[in-house]
């Protein structure tokens, strides 16, 4: 097959073994919030979904996935805290497996980038700060969100969440994945925490770099003792300022976190690109992740803007084990094939990314003739 033949010449798909996971190419679904999962729990569609994006050696990150029935802040998104979550994502991580793939499911909390409509008996959402995140333009570019001023958790509520994160990984693998991510990116509940922009406490989760580290670095503990370190991934991104979760020092933070990281051996270490400051928004910086990636001693995923040939350059220069691919892989279910072949792409449609429709922009997007 030309798919294979390619190979040779192609460090993107070429074979690489994560822990005990054997890879056959370095081309990862990236985790992509589809808002298809009503009232939170998975849906029979999404069965479809992930096996359309599944290769047999093939590594896939499922979409953020609430730990908890306060961790929510979008319409639609699922979550693996009830039992009836963790039986509808089993169909789903079957068909991932019967196609040969390796999935992860991503653990999320939102913390403060929420309303009081998400929350249980119309609370207020939980934060590290009680400080309101101003109202923020949606990714359609039109929408406004709202968000309801958070409430500040108290020192002894922190082992709470925690243990939150640990039942969540417990359920995943429960439900059959190979492991979790641990979502600690993009201005959630973890990042809320962890940077300085956000995080105004004076107790031990608040002020030095090591204070704001604790609870994510307690979550890891938790989740790595819980399910083994060997399933155990995170994803960060200390350079970007989603919602209003901006570092004044972000290669600190990342290379004190990585540095942390190494003590618990987790598996990998999944890093959001320095240009992906802003949502959707590919802008030139001269940062780069590099120091991260030579300080860390286990997978190194990248993710963020890449295209194939970007993914090929990081590949051959050790800048990465494994690259991520988020709107290419939603709008190309065969996008290790597409690659491989260097065949062209389809256009990602940005209307579609999370209308709640169980077809259109879904499952619809073609395959390779
Ligand atoms: C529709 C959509 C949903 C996303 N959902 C998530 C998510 O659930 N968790 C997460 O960590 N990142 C999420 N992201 C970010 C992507 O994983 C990825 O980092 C981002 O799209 C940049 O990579 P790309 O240039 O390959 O698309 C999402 C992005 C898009 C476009």
């Amino acid at each position: 097959m030309a798919a294979l033949d390619s190979s040779a010449i192609n460090p993107l798909l070429t074979p690489y073994k994560m822990g005990k996971f054997n890879l056959s190419h370095r081309v990862v679904l990236a985790p992509l919030t589809r808002q298809r999962s009503y009232n939170n729990v998975p849906q029979p569609h999404a069965v479809l979904y992930y096996s359309q994006r599944t290769t047999r050696g093939g590594l896939l990150i499922a979409e953020a996935t609430g730990v908890s029935d306060t961790a929510q802040g979008y319409p639609h998104t699922p979550g693996i805290w009830t039992k009836e979550q963790v039986e509808a994502w089993k169909p789903i991580v079957d068909a991932v497996h019967a196609k040969g793939g390796i999935f992860f499911c991503q653990i999320w909390h939102v913390g403060r980038v929420s309303d009081s409509s998400y929350q249980p008996n119309g609370e207020a959402p939980i934060s590290s700060t009680d400080k309101p995140l101003t109202p923020q333009i949606r990714s359609n570019g039109i929408d406004v969100a709202q968000f309801t001023p958070p409430r500040r958790l108290k020192t002894e509520e922190i082992p709470l969440i925690v243990n939150d994160f640990r039942l969540a990984a417990r359920n995943a693998i429960e439900a059959g994945f190979d492991g979790v991510e641990i979502h600690g990116a993009h201005g959630y509940l973890l990042e809320q925490f962890m940077k300085d922009k956000v995080n105004d406490r004076t107790d031990k989760y608040g002020g030095s770099l090591e204070n704001r580290c604790r609870f994510p670095l307690e979550v890891v503990e938790a989740v790595v003792n819980e399910v083994g370190a060997e399933r155990v991934g995170i994803r960060l991104s200390p350079y970007a300022e989603y919602a209003e979760s901006g570092d004044s020092n972000p290669e600190a933070l990342g290379l004190y976190m990585v540095n942390a990281l190494n003590k618990y051996g987790i598996l990998y270490c999944h890093m959001v690109e320095p240009r992906m400051k802003t949502v959707g928004e590919k802008v030139e910086c001269p940062h780069s992740l590099v120091p991260m990636r030579k300080a860390f001693n286990g997978t190194f995923i990248v993710a963020g803007g890449y295209d194939r040939e970007d993914g090929i350059k990081a590949i051959a220069e050790h800048r990465a084990d494994l690259v991520a691919y988020g709107r290419w892989f939603l709008a190309n279910p065969d996008l290790p094939k597409r690659f491989a072949l260097n065949a062209p792409l389809n256009k990602y449609n940005r209307q579609t990314f999370y209308i709640p429709d169980p077809v259109i922009g879904y499952t619809d997007y073609p395959f390779l003739e």
